[in-house]
């Protein structure tokens, strides 16, 4: 059975490396972006998360993200994060590199989460560099749109996470590679491996001679790479993987 493959890589696993998309926070109740109910099937990415866009016109940049920022805020790790986070503390994982921007695995408890795609828990100001925490700019969106700097009264807040057309952070991206490239196991859950250079990860894992095991919902461009391949629930699949592991 595959669960019973996965926990035996995972098991024998030192360097283990988990890449991790949306799909990992659908079971905390925020929405993915492709597939059923995914934020794409309701907006165009390039008009309403693109650098472009939102130095063109930041209030419908906000219009949408202040619905995503209420539910981020208010969301909270699920049994998919706290088992990848189990798997780190047991020495299985050495780092989560993910495409989220929610902190959901810093909530629950992950020790080296490598953001590729920024932190949607802080804002900048894009005028005068000052940094704010998105709750605090997210509590004045009723009364503000856009929201002002608070220290030069700028409208070009910005939540620090990467949109389309902006360079990836160069040090995370650097450190996701050299972790691929050391991988004894990669472990890739809830993505659909298709933004880049993230979805290169795990090639760059299986070129290593990494074995990869895929726990996503549904197929992915690199399943046929793949040792093990689960299509379902993270939230599911991975605390019963490391209660194998630990059984
Ligand atoms: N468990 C496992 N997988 C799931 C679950 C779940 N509970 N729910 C959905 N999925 C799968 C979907 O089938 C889909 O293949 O998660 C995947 C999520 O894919 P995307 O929505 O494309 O998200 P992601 O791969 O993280 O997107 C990459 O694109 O829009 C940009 O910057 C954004 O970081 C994001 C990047």
């Amino acid at each position: 059975m595959s669960v019973e493959k996965a926990a035996e890589l995972l098991s024998s696993a030192r360097r283990g490396v988990a890449l991790t998309g949306a799909g990992a926070s659908a079971e905390s109740g925020i929405p993915t972006f492709r597939g059923e109910g995914g934020l794409w099937t309701s907006y165009d990415p390039v008009k309403v998360s693109s650098i472009d866009s939102f130095m063109a016109d930041p209030v419908s940049y906000w219009q949408v993200s202040k619905d995503r920022g209420r539910v981020a805020l208010a969301a909270k790790p699920n049994q998919g994060h706290m088992a990848l986070a189990a798997l780190e503390g047991a020495g299985h994982l050495v780092a989560i590199v993910t495409q989220n921007t929610d902190g959901l695995h810093q909530a629950s408890g992950a020790r080296r989460v490598i953001e590729l795609h920024g932190s949607g828990r802080n804002v900048r100001c894009l005028e005068c560099g000052t940094i704010e925490s998105r709750q605090d700019v997210q509590d004045r969106l009723n009364v503000e749109m856009p929201p002002r700097c608070r220290a030069c009264g700028g409208a070009l807040l910005k939540p620090t996470v990467v949109l389309f057309g902006e360079p990836m952070p160069v040090d995370a991206v650097m450190a996701a590679y050299d972790l691929a490239r050391q991988a004894d196991v990669m472990l890739v859950v809830g993505t659909s491996l298709v933004v880049y250079p993230a979805a290169e990860i795990p090639l760059v894992a299986v070129r290593a001679g990494a074995p990869l095991i895929v726990i996503n919902a549904k197929p992915t461009p690199f399943d046929r790479f793949a040792e093990v391949v689960i299509h379902g629930r993270s939230g599911e699949i991975l605390p019963e993987i490391l209660s194998l592991i630990s059984a």
